[in-house]
């Protein structure tokens, strides 16, 4: 671990004696407020009092943090709403969210994003549980220049996690696609119908603006991640931000349903 200042925010959160012991991150318009409402002992912050805290800056990341316990099991667990984007000129503030956690504690984190669906059968609104992750971020990896482990391979997403995700859907009766390949590009425009194709043509099933920098830095501390996207436009098609924003919303009731499936029935302490 190397951000200073996620060392920080740490020290500073651990005051609120809520530990968690796994986290989740929200995409563009991705809400899962109603979760908060059903947790015991819940503790929420504005990222801005968080000492070091990158502060988002597009609409829709509301910098807000929630702690707080979740069911029979009372699993410690934090809610980040909104994230910062590498486009947002601050290349390490993704990396960021996982160094915190990290130093934290906590041992798992799902990812959730707001992507523009390349494959053909993805509609709008649509939940697409990832598996591999193609970057084309780039510059993510000089940031570990000086690492010893630069070149270890490693699988982005833990199966057994996922499959977990993949159970609680089926409980909740949503359909959700599976071995999703997200293609990291820096953004912020949008694709161009060229290079949606060759996306397609490489194996990419969505393409988003995020997860790959945090995914990376969350297991490079040993952090068993998932990753969870909601379809917003179909890729290479005219959208704005604020289409994007309005179909994350809709697909939020959907994620929120297998979140707390998930969260009622698995042992997090059953991966570690
Ligand atoms: N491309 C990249 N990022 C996105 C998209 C898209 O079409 N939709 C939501 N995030």
């Amino acid at each position: 671990m190397q951000n200073q200042n996620a060392k920080e925010a740490a020290e500073f959160l651990k005051k609120l004696k809520i530990l968690p012991e796994i986290f989740f991150v929200l995409g563009s318009g991705i809400d899962i407020s109603p979760l908060v409402d059903d947790m015991s002992d819940a503790v929420e912050i504005s990222t801005v009092e968080i000492r070091g805290f990158p502060p988002p800056t597009v609409a829709g990341h509301r910098g807000r943090l929630v702690f707080g316990k979740y069911g029979a099991l009372k699993t410690a667990v934090a809610i980040l709403f909104g994230r910062k984007h590498i486009y947002e000129g601050d290349f390490s503030a993704p990396m960021f969210i996982s160094e915190m956690f990290t130093h934290l504690g906590a041992k798992i984190g799902i990812f959730t994003s707001a992507v523009g669906g390349i494959d053909k059968s993805l509609r709008p609104g649509d939940i697409v549980l990832l598996s591999d992750i193609l970057n084309f971020q780039g510059k993510y990896s000089l940031y570990y220049r000086h690492s010893s482990i630069r070149h270890k391979l490693y699988k982005p997403f833990h199966d057994k996690l996922s499959d977990a995700i993949l159970n609680s859907a089926l409980k909740s009766n949503i359909y959700i696609f599976t071995n999703g390949t997200y293609a990291a590009v820096t953004g912020p425009g949008y694709e161009t119908p060229a290079e949606v194709e060759m996306l397609r043509r490489i194996g990419a099933t969505v393409v988003g603006m995020s997860t790959a920098p945090e995914v990376y830095a969350a297991n490079r501390n040993g952090i068993k991640c998932a990753g969870l996207s909601i379809v917003t436009n179909r890729a290479g098609t005219s959208s704005n931000h604020s289409e994007v924003l309005t179909a994350a919303e809709r697909a939020s009731n959907n994620l929120l349903k297998i979140i707390e499936t998930f969260l009622k029935n698995f042992d997090c302490k059953s991966l570690y």
